[in-house]
């Protein structure tokens, strides 16, 4: 059997790490899931909630999970076990890394099916079909689309299997190497799109929108979704920061890396904001109109273009791509997990991990359409692995995570990996003690 140790991706250098985390953090969350969520929560007042969480929250969190996988060297379950081990805990925080594995598994069931809208609009976005209909009536294709079980499914299983294959396959030379092309592309198309929203009558709208809070809009729920929300985007609470932690070299500073990576992700995120929402009211559309909001609005700026068919064709490419970044990272706990606890080979494992996903995902995309009617808790399958993992599993297991580095291992511990001196040494507990802590807490709570 293979070697643990070296299963998956080996950072080849601080940068391939940086890549490789950006990979995993920016991607549908940035372009598809923020716009959506400011839109839902009341602009402004959403985005500096956002802000103030991950820098207070997401940040603090991030270190602490590339930390305990740094220490560990191993997989989030082993890792969690080893280091309190190590730090004379009990077993049982295992289970913060347990849950991050089986959160990770149900992300990725319905973050597949976005990914096959996405396939799906590079598609019709190549062909015509996504610009004609949108011509005609915004909204038609993506409602039209919703309504089609065999074809949601067709394009979710496509992307399945590519994420399937690139896992299988190893994510060293083709992951490192595409995100390195890719991602900076994906930045020229959003720069592209903020642009052409400038000659729009909508940008003042939308820059007021997005910066200009309305405190009225401000209750418990925006807080618990932006909170939910800077966990999703980071990919944290997922076990997929430790396990990328794992593969890190001792002489990388954790908090500037950290710091890089959520600079990265954050101004995406809002780049994508201001890419949308300028179309969004410059043409009279509800910016609240939830997941549906890039797939129905961004066609109508690009059928609008000149040379629009190329651009919402790369638009939606690069978008695919993002996602498959993140998709591969989700894939990756589990199937780890399997290789660990069964005799399956890397590649079986991946399988079994790719296939069950999958098989959830079709229960996720059938609410849409054939069991739109099917609603536990209230929620269709796909808004409640939505809900249940954003709003509940994220938060838990990044609290796990940041209570265990906080409160459980020793400070020379924490000091030997963060190299931290007096003041910063201060800081950090304060933050990782208390404010990450206890801000998790009270958002959660108070949701409740
Ligand atoms: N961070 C990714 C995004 O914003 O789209 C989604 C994601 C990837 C979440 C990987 C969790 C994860 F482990």
């Amino acid at each position: 059997m293979a070697n643990k140790t070296h299963t998956h991706a080996q950072w080849s250098s601080r940068t391939a790490f940086v890549l490789a985390a950006t990979g995993s953090a920016v991607g549908l969350g940035n372009i598809w899931k923020f716009p959506y969520m400011v839109g839902e929560s009341g602009g402004a007042v959403f985005v500096l909630v956002y802000l103030c969480c991950i820098a207070l929250i997401g940040l603090p969190i991030l270190v602490s999970e590339w930390l305990v996988g740094r220490r560990g060297q191993s997989n989030p379950i082993n890792s969690m076990l080893k280091v309190s081990r190590d730090e004379g805990r009990s077993p049982a925080w295992a289970l913060v890394g347990l849950a991050g594995v089986l959160g990770s598994f149900l992300i990725l069931s319905f973050y597949s099916v976005v990914g096959g809208w996405s396939l799906n609009y590079t598609w019709g976005s190549a062909t015509g079909g996504v610009g004609e209909s949108a011509g005609v009536a915004l909204g038609d294709y993506f409602g039209a689309l919703l309504e089609q079980p065999w074809t949601l499914f067709g394009w979710h299983t496509l992307f399945m299997i590519v994420t399937f294959a690139i896992v299988a396959c190893g994510v060293k030379g083709g992951l490192e190497r595409a995100a390195k092309w890719l991602m900076p592309l994906l930045i020229v198309a959003l720069v592209v799109l903020i642009g052409y929203g400038t000659t729009t009558t909508g940008f003042g709208q939308a820059a007021d929108f997005m910066f200009s809070p309305d405190w009225s809009k401000l209750n418990g729920s925006v807080v618990l979704a932006a909170l939910g929300h800077a966990f999703f985007t980071l990919s944290l609470g997922m076990g997929i920061m430790m396990a990328y932690g794992s593969y890190l070299g001792q002489d990388v500073d954790l908090i500037k890396t950290a710091r890089t990576v959520v600079i990265l992700d954050t101004v995406i995120a809002l780049a994508a904001g201001m890419a949308i929402f300028p179309v969004v009211f410059a043409n009279g559309q509800d910016a609240g109109s939830g997941p549906g909001l890039i797939f129905a609005t961004l066609p109508v700026a690009f059928a609008d273009m000149p040379a629009g068919m190329l651009f919402g064709t790369l638009f939606f490419a690069l978008l695919t791509i993002a996602a498959l970044t993140s998709a591969i990272s989700l894939l990756e706990p589990v199937t780890e997990f399997l290789e660990e606890r069964t005799p399956l080979p890397r590649i079986g494992a991946a399988l079994v991990a790719a296939l069950a996903a999958w098989a959830l995902g079709i229960a996720a995309l059938l609410s849409f359409n054939l069991w739109s009617g099917f609603t536990p808790f209230g929620l269709g399958v796909f808004d409640l692995l939505d809900t249940l993992t954003a709003k509940f599993m994220l938060p838990l297991t990044g609290l796990g995570a940041i209570v265990f580095v906080g409160w459980f291992v020793k400070s020379e511990g924490v000091n030997q990996e963060l190299a931290l001196g007096g003041t910063g040494e201060m800081i950090w507990r304060i933050v990782s003690r208390f404010v990450a802590p206890i801000g998790v807490i009270v958002v959660f709570v108070s949701s409740l």
